[in-house]
């Protein structure tokens, strides 16, 4: 009887677990959004307006990075100089941002590093670590703002932060009523989709759990 009790408790005490594990990722699923809070947050601290979440703006700062994933140097700046065509050759078709929307990027800045770091280390150690890059984040020109976030196979992180002097809500505008067109790796700002590159430990950490709490029932029930 007693066993059986204990069987409970610790059981509850998984189940529990799981719960707090899966509302806790929904909280953290999209970096890139983290990534525009904290440019914003560093922007009023100058008393500078914030920058409105641009979604095509967004997912074309994602393609920047497909284009230039490979070309991470040592010192995690990325060696890549997309040709300026490619904006709406390229990133803007493969995103679905109607061209006639097109605005004007007035700045962009690329990092990569080899290991994940949090957005918020993201923008202090590899984004905006000197004057230049920081100029351009406090710029008055910008009205919106996207990220673009990826992890290459096995490789390092990109992150590219595009700007823009558009006029906002009329600029960048997604097909389809602002959905797009899917992308397949990474993730980008402007959406709540889920990103699949910073999410594997908690993903993993359910798993654990999951499997932990089956064998544990099991363990118990063996023994009623
Ligand atoms: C390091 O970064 C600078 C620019 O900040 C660049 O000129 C230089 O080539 C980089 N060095 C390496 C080894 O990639
Ligand atoms: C990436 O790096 C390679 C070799 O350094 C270079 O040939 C290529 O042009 C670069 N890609 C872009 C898009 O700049
Ligand atoms: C803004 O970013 C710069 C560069 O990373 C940092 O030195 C500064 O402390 C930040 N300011 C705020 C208010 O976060
Ligand atoms: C853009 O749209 C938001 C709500 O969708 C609105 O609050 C804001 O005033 C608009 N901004 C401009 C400049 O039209």
């Amino acid at each position: 009887m007693r066993r059986t009790n204990l069987c409970y408790i610790v059981w509850f005490i998984l189940c529990s677990q799981l719960l707090i594990g899966m509302a806790s990722g929904k909280d953290h699923g999209n970096p890139a959004n983290e990534l525009v809070d904290i440019i914003n947050e560093n922007r009023t601290a100058q008393k500078l307006p914030r920058l409105k979440d641009n979604a095509g703006l967004g997912c074309m700062a994602l393609q920047y990075v497909e284009e230039c994933k490979g070309n991470c140097t040592s010192n995690n700046t990325v060696s890549c100089r997309p040709p300026e065509d490619d904006f709406t050759e390229v990133f803007a078709p493969n995103c679905g941002v109607e061209l006639p929307t097109f605005g004007t990027i007035s700045g962009h800045i690329v990092g990569c590093q080899s290991k994940y770091l949090d957005p918020s280390q993201a923008f202090s150690h590899i984004l905006v670590q000197d004057k230049n890059t920081l100029s351009v984040v406090r710029s008055k020109e910008h009205t919106e703002v996207g990220v673009g976030l990826m992890r290459t196979h096995k490789g390092p992180f990109f992150w590219c932060i595009l700007f823009s002097s558009g006029q906002t809500n009329s600029t960048f505008v997604l097909e389809g009523g602002g959905k797009g067109i899917q992308q397949k790796k990474g993730c980008y700002s402007g959406t709540s989709i889920q990103c699949s590159g910073g999410q594997k430990i908690h993903f993993l950490n359910t798993v654990v759990t999951v499997i932990f709490t089956i064998f544990f029932s099991y363990i118990c029930f063996l023994f009623q």
